[in-house]
């Protein structure tokens, strides 16, 4: 059987690196995986604190049960360049921080313990991508995704491919193609049996093949009454392949699904019809713990993607993700652009191998996955290499002929080698001042940026970001003007039919380098901020979605007559999907407000956009007369759908606590949001005020217990330490009193 056995607990962590490996460092400190090696601060870090070697070491007790079996290590993920040592002596080296790596045990245990030592170096070394030159992110060392211990027979299964082909048929096929792990080259003369099931584990079909050499492949057709994967209904099957050959057993299951995904010049078409790819970026950063959080983490922001933003599509950037993410991707329905680690620079002949070679683990790891539709081939914005990036390319189709690949490019005009012409578009803001909403060029027409005779499959893979940096708690004014470009370029994708849609920089505010962001380190660039709590901007996506799936009314202001240039609420938006709205100031109502399809002709729930006008002559006043509260309410056929209020006097009422979970698997990380609210519920911009959390129980804090709120809220994660009980959190808030909560660890 393919035994995998999670080795995350007992490592020992030490700060740098001895080249005596073969004995165990006296002092470390014991931790499990996944692990950061330094939790910076929020923000005003030295990142360099990071860029060093690390060293972990663990004890492999021999064990019975290894006799006779090929014993392994995976990684999962570990940044950047890890060296395995067993013993002192050198086993195995991987130099990407991004994929995964296996490191094979066997015939170098020995009775007794046995001492592993990785070494992991955060240097950013510039023979790995994606260092070389300055990069907009970081790349936080550790051990930082799961380890496993893999024991399996001498020829056992190294990965499955599942193909599926005639989709949109009622005689769907699918083959599997078995490779086996054989490192000792022994004779294979057995067999591979496949079952396909549902994921009730309902037998649908089954199937063998005999298998004489390292791979064969088992083939299913005239499969009926299947469902398709697609967004709103993501189907998943499951195949389970059994391999046997001589006393040699192995068995492996992968989840897949039944769809076609295709980038056409007029689009992009899932199972035949068209979508428009509605979709933001996403780094896999968190404050303080960097790239190590586990499962849980991961699926939560899938689910915010999905659910929360209402996006179609995640576009990886700039690097594979955690398997639990993508696993989440397949599970509700989100589209993934996945690709290669890098960003803007090229590295030399063998930097660029390096890269090759990561467009291979990318595939290998990911290809059973519906949700990832597109393979990113390119290094992030680099400049036209066209032998490298044809060799990317070639080898993305070898490996996988079914699915299309793109490459992200800023330049205009460069080499199109890919199948789909995916481009950052920062176009808006370039040549007008801010503030100037209506009548700017949102996104460019395909042809001026390719600048190729024929239309061709095109996709925008950026927006925004650096041209309009926005903070949870800027002004007013620079809120709503964050609003509208995001909503600019999703009308510009929507009204054109040679965009197959587009994706904005980005989903959350990320910690970077001193080169880029705030000067703080911090890009803020996100819909979100850095604990995933929306900005007004977010609401531009989410309002997009049918009313069915949710009625979404944000009025974007923090309604108070003083805090925009000039004074006033006025113009106000009001992002909604309702088909109408009105408005109570005072005393004063306002009806009858329509979406703006005169300046979003093109998008499915234009804002709304309320003037003077629509109030009359008498008007909300003006600056010195009597401040009101309001009521924005909106309307489907004439039908109340939903109603915001604000109160023309916040008052600090409510301190908000509101765990993502409150049931908690071992050795995962929960989500706390901690919000100022006021009388009615409005979260209080300005309340910066100090927030202390205690916790008993089986868990621990990531980050400081010391928090201030920024912009009203904030937020932090909580890991489960091993055990089960009860999790008690306390937040207490100075004037706004102690909140507790029970989280159940199980
Ligand atoms: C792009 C880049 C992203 C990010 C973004 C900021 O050029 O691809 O990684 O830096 O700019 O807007």
């Amino acid at each position: 059987m393919h035994n995998l056995v999670k080795y995350n607990q007992a490592w020992v962590f030490h700060q740098g690196f001895s080249s005596d490996l073969a004995t165990r460092f006296a002092a470390g400190e014991d931790v499990t995986l996944p692990h950061n090696a330094v939790d910076l601060p929020y923000n005003y870090f030295d990142e360099a604190d990071y860029q060093k070697p690390f060293t972990y070491q663990k004890i492999i007790e021999w064990d019975a049960a290894f006799e006779g079996k090929e014993i392994s290590l995976i990684f999962d993920g570990a940044m950047a360049d890890s060296v395995v040592y067993l013993n002192g002596e050198q086993i195995g080296a991987h130099a990407d921080g991004y994929t995964a790596f296996e490191m094979r045990l066997t015939g170098k245990l020995n009775d007794g313990e046995n001492l592993l030592s990785v070494k992991i170096d955060g240097s950013e070394n510039p023979d790995i991508p994606p260092f070389g030159d300055r990069i907009d992110y970081l790349t936080y060392a550790g051990i930082y995704r799961d380890v496993w211990l893999k024991i399996v027979d001498p020829i056992s299964i190294s990965n499955i491919k599942i193909e599926t082909a005639n989709e949109l048929t009622d005689a769907k096929s699918v083959s599997v193609r078995c490779d086996l792990y054989n490192p000792q080259n022994l004779a294979v003369s057995g067999i591979v049996k496949v079952q396909m099931l549902d994921l009730d584990g309902i037998l649908i079909a089954e199937s063998e093949n005999e298998i004489a050499s390292n791979s064969a492949t088992v083939s299913f057709s005239g499969l009926k009454d299947l469902s398709l994967w697609d967004v709103k209904n993501p189907t998943l099957y499951k195949m389970a392949v059994e391999f046997s050959s001589g006393a040699c057993h192995d068995s492996v299951a992968d989840d897949f699904g039944f769809r076609t995904a295709e980038f056409k010049p007029d689009g992009f078409y899932l199972n035949g019809k068209p979508l428009k790819i509605i979709g933001l970026n996403r780094h896999q950063s968190f404050p303080y713990a960097g790239y190590a959080m586990g499962k849980a983490a991961q699926e939560k922001d899938a689910d915010i993607m999905k659910n929360m933003l209402k996006c179609n599509l995640v576009r990886t950037s700039h690097y594979p993700q955690s398997k639990y993410f993508m696993q989440h991707c397949d599970r509700i329905g989100l589209l993934v652009f996945e690709e290669i680690p890098g960003w803007q620079h090229i590295g030399d002949e063998g930097w660029k191998q390096t890269s090759v070679d990561n467009v291979k683990r990318m595939i290998e790891r990911d290809w059973n996955h519906p949700s990832i539709i597109l393979w990113g081939v390119r290094v992030n914005e680099s400049a036209d290499d066209h032998d490298f990036y044809t060799e990317t390319n070639r080898l993305a189709h070898e490996l996988d002929s079914t699915r299309q690949t793109g490459g992200v490019r800023c330049i205009d005009n460069s080499e199109f080698l890919e199948d789909v012409f995916t481009m950052n578009d920062f176009v808006q803001g370039q040549d007008e001042l801010p503030y100037v909403n209506h009548g700017r060029i949102a996104l460019r027409d395909q042809q001026q940026t390719t600048g190729l005779k024929d239309i061709v499959p095109y996709m925008v893979t950026e927006y925004n970001g650096h041209m309009f940096p926005t903070k949870m708690h800027d002004q007013e004014d620079r809120l709503a003007e964050h609003v509208l470009r995001h909503l600019s370029v999703l009308n510009a994708s929507y009204g054109d039919d040679n965009i197959a849609g587009c994706i904005g920089w980005c989903m959350f505010d990320y910690n970077t380098h001193a080169d880029f962001g705030s000067g703080d380190r911090i890009c803020y660039h996100g819909g979100l901020d850095m604990f995933r709590e929306p900005k007004f901007a977010a609401y531009a996506y989410s309002s997009q979605c049918d009313p069915s799936d949710e009625v979404i009314l944000k009025p974007v202001t923090i309604w108070a007559r003083g805090e925009r240039n000039i004074c006033g609420v006025l113009p106000l938006i009001v992002l909604s999907n309702a088909d109408e709205i009105s408005i109570r100031y005072g005393d004063t109502v306002a009806k009858n407000i329509k979406p703006d399809y005169a300046n979003y002709p093109h998008l499915p729930h234009p804002p709304f956009i309320v003037t003077l006008e629509h109030f009359g002559a008498e008007g909300m006043g003006e600056w010195g007369l009597k401040w009101e509260g309001a009521e924005v309410i909106g309307y489907i056929d004439g039908k109340q759908v939903a109603s915001h209020v604000f109160d023309r006097d916040p008052q600090p009422t409510t301190l908000q606590v509101e765990p993502d979970e409150t049931i908690l698997d071992d050795q995962q990380e929960v989500r706390v949001m901690v919000r100022a609210l006021d009388q009615v519920g409005n979260v209080m911009p300005f309340f910066n005020e100090r927030i202390h959390v205690e916790l008993s129980g089986p868990a621990s804090i990531i980050g400081p217990s010391e928090l201030s709120l920024r912009g009203g809220t904030t937020g932090f994660w909580l890991r489960s330490t091993g055990g089960k009980g009860s999790i008690s959190v306390s937040v207490i808030g100075e004037r706004l009193g102690t909140v507790d909560v029970e989280i159940q660890a199980q």
